[in-house]
This record gives C-alpha cells, structure tokens and sequence, in this order.
C-alpha cells in the first residue's frame, strides 16, 4: 500500500485537528496515511482512524534532555512514525547525519517506524549530495528505513521535479540501497501533482507539507 505522509511543520492548533480529523476520517483513503502534527497536538488525534507520526524524536529512551521526546514515549502516545532529518531540522537546528542515525537506530529500537528525509539544496550535485547523507544509512537497518526525498529548492516553493528526473533519482537511490527500503517523495506536492508523482517509478508514497494543512485539498490527495 502506498504512503501518504502529512508533515504540519509548526502549524495547526486544536480548533483545526477537530476539523481535519471529523472532515479525514468520513475519507475512504486506498492510502496509509501519516499525519504528523505538532507533538502538542497529538492527543486531539484520538479519534482519528488513520496513523500518527512525529517530526523529531531524540536517541535515548530517558534522562537529563531537556525539550527533547523520547521514542518510547512517541510510541506510547500513540505514534507509529517519526520523520527525521527534515532539511529544516537540517538547517536551522544543524543536525549531522551522525545525530539523524543514532535517532534512526533508536526510533526502530522503539518500534517507530522511521522516514529518514534527504535532498540536496541546489539541483547541481545532487547524486555527491544524496550518496553521502544515504552512505551511514546503508547498512542492516535499510528494510526498516524509510526515505523520503525532498529536494530543498521544491520545499514550499511550488517547483517540482518532473517526473523523468524523480524517476532518475529514484533509480539511483534504490541503486544504492539496493532496493531495500521504501522511497518517498516530497517537496510542492499538490491535489494536481500527486497522483502524477505517486505513480512513477520507485515511488511508494509522498510527503506533504503546505498542501496537507488545506483539509479540501489534501481529501483529494488521499483519495483514490
Ligand atoms: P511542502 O513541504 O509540501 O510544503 O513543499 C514538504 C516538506 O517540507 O516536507
């Protein structure tokens, strides 16, 4: 079955998860669907009938980390997924590819299922970019991973790739992980461009930003 992730960001409060999860849940989704809402908002999903996912985790289990959530503890709230290594978390909260493994490792250990995310900033020099923040990736775990990727320049800015070059990244991804783990897309994605998207090769799901925090909008994405 393929995925359909919603990633809020920062966005969204509890007036809205009443209305999205009233307006998602009468949608006979052919999709797993992932939403991943501010970890503030988690407990409103209690009725939802579709997965929850986190955007972050930390790597240990408890202790002394401030602001930081624990896997155990996102399973235990009721998440199933947890994004890491989002290019904003990336950006602005400087995380290594080493920090993104140990939350990876941590995340399975916990039984979360992790959506590792990478992409490269500008077009040029993708293949030097995605090869190195897969290559501490590509090891035992890989059935266990799943990819998501976004390439920066389509974050928020309404630019795609076209589907001949998400079709070739995509090909040289699974050439690199073997075809092991299962490879998302994400970056502008609309209720115009997903089914499109969703259908190229090697694509198993898709990772929505903007347009999963418009309720009429990403109804349409999820249906069949
Ligand atoms: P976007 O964001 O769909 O708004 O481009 C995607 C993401 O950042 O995961």
């Amino acid at each position: 079955m393929k995925m359909i992730v919603a990633n809020w960001k920062m966005n969204g409060n509890f007036n809205f998860v009443n209305k999205f999860v009233k307006e998602i849940n009468k949608v006979n989704s052919p999709y797993e669907i992932i939403v991943c809402p501010p970890i503030a908002l988690i407990g409103e999903f209690k009725d939802f009938r579709y997965h929850r996912g986190s955007q972050n985790c930390f790597y240990e289990e408890k202790g002394a980390f401030t602001g930081e959530t624990s896997p155990q503890l996102l399973k235990e709230i009721g998440c199933d997924y947890v994004l890491l290594g989002h290019s904003e978390r990336r950006s602005i909260f400087h995380e290594s590819d080493d920090l993104i493994l140990k939350k990876r490792n941590a995340a399975i250990k916990f039984n979360l299922k992790p959506i590792v995310c990478i992409g490269e900033k500008n077009k040029d020099g993708w293949r030097e970019i995605v090869s190195d923040q897969l290559r501490l990736f590509l090891d035992n775990h890989m059935e266990n991973t799943i990819f998501a990727y976004e390439p920066v320049w389509s974050i928020g800015t309404g630019v795609t790739p076209t589907v001949e070059e998400i079709e070739i990244v995509f090909d040289f991804i699974n050439s690199l992980t073997n075809g092991k783990s299962l490879l998302l897309y994400g970056g502008s994605v609309n209720a115009n461009n997903a089914k499109q998207i969703l259908n190229s090769r090697n694509v198993s799901g898709l990772l929505v930003g903007g347009a999963s925090l418009k309720i009429d909008e990403f109804t349409r994405i999820i249906q069949d």
